[in-house]
């Protein structure tokens, strides 16, 4: 099977997710990184790819170059996918550019800066007959996927109970640093700060083990830090579209707390629990038996559990090995899509454009609720 040419927008000296996203490209050897626009400067640019082994006339100076001109090389030579991990505001633009022009898009979240851009890479994806992935990072732990499979297959019974938590503290205080500043900007970040940041991956996590959908929510959204220009801590009450309640926490003032991502989800007959900080370990609770732990490597997981597992039990795997694991999962599904060959379902769990549809429905409701004197307010696509 050969390997996807990779562009990457973004990512560039002193950027935290690029390099991430480089990783986790590289762990599975299917993806050959080529080409970049990594920086808004094109010094840094050029000063990074020649960190990363690119040749200089494959550094472009801005993202439109990168398109327009790597459009114009052959086939064979020419990248594959081109991969967005610039701001949030630099989201919309290159990854429609990219599908215009009949690439491959990898994007970080929040996949725009509004629903309505969201609904428009979807329109524009279907026409391309292009494949997008949206790196919901956590979707890529084979104990959550373990703990969707749970769920799907009714060991739990009806759902009935989600609480998701994504506890930071770095930006506890007035922070200035290269990550902090845009985050905090309107312009760059979006309507929201930290329920764009890291409660769009909550929001997520939740739908995804679930297998259900928010349709209305309640929340309380707070700015501690003064004078910060967007949110930094919320609460929100959720309702599933089965009845299901909810509830989910994003905050980035918890001082001391690092990415304590949790969730806990509750049906009929058990409950089951995962800790981002314990990685490996799903834990199973039943109404009328002991609990259980379900470990990585484990031989009675599931088959998406199991194909998303790379060392032997006890191990750890972690963070990077999750990224690793939507990388791959996207690649197999391009390159067998591009033999015409079926795709596994385990390989087609990746989010893509719909997630990120959710994620901004997501966004856009949580800040209306959170300014309105209303208690409820529905989550509508
Ligand atoms: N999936 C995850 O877990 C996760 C984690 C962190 C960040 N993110 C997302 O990744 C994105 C980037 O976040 P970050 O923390 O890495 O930001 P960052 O500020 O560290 O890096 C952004 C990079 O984009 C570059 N850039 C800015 N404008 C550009 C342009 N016009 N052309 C080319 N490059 C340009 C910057 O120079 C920088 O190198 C955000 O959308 C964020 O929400 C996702």
């Amino acid at each position: 099977m050969r390997k996807l040419k990779l562009a990457m927008i973004g990512g560039g000296p002193g950027a935290f997710i690029g390099a991430v996203h480089r990783i986790a490209a590289r762990m599975d050897n299917l993806y050959d990184i080529v080409a970049g626009s990594f920086s808004s400067s094109a010094e840094k640019s050029k000063i990074t790819a020649k960190e990363l082994g690119i040749s200089p006339d494959r550094a472009y100076a801005t993202y439109q170059d990168l398109i327009n001109k790597e459009k114009q090389l052959p086939e064979d030579v020419r990248v594959d996918v081109v991969c967005i991990v610039t701001p949030n505001h630099l989201h919309f633009e290159p990854a429609k550019l990219a599908l215009e022009n009949g690439f491959h898009v990898i994007l970080d979240k929040p996949i725009t800066l509004a629903l309505s851009e969201a609904k428009e890479l979807k329109k524009l994806q279907k026409e391309s007959g292009k494949e997008l992935l949206l790196t919901h990072t956590y979707t890529g732990y084979p104990m959550v996927k373990e703990a969707k499979q749970q769920i799907a297959s009714g060991a739990l019974g009806k759902i009935r109970k989600v609480y998701v938590e994504y506890p930071q503290g770095w930006l506890s205080n007035a922070v200035e640093s290269k990550q902090a500043d845009w985050r905090t900007d309107p312009s760059k970040s979006g309507i929201a700060g930290a329920m764009g940041d890291i409660g769009t991956h909550a929001f997520n996590l939740a739908e995804y083990v679930s297998g259900l959908e928010v349709n209305k929510l309640c929340a309380d959204i707070n700015t501690v830090v003064p004078n910060r220009r967007l949110d930094d801590d919320g609460a929100v009450l959720l309702r599933f579209n089965n009845g299901a309640s909810g509830v989910l926490m994003a905050t980035q003032i918890a001082a001391g707390e690092e990415n304590k991502v949790k969730i806990r989800a509750y049906g009929e007959k058990g409950g089951l629990e995962w800790h981002q900080e314990d990685a490996n370990s799903l834990m199973m609770k039943w109404l009328d038996a002991p609990a259980q732990i379900f470990r990585t490597g484990g031989s009675y997981v599931s088959s998406f559990a199991s194909h998303n597992t790379r060392t032997p039990a006890g191990h750890p795997e972690g963070y990077l090995e999750a990224f690793a694991n939507l990388y791959r999962n996207f690649a197999l599904t391009v390159l067998l899509k591009k033999e015409g060959k079926e795709v596994p379902k385990e390989y087609l769990d990746f989010p893509g454009v719909e997630e990120g549809i959710r994620g901004m429905a997501f966004i856009e409701t949580v800040i209306a609720s959170g300014k309105s004197d209303e208690k409820w307010v529905e989550l509508t696509i």
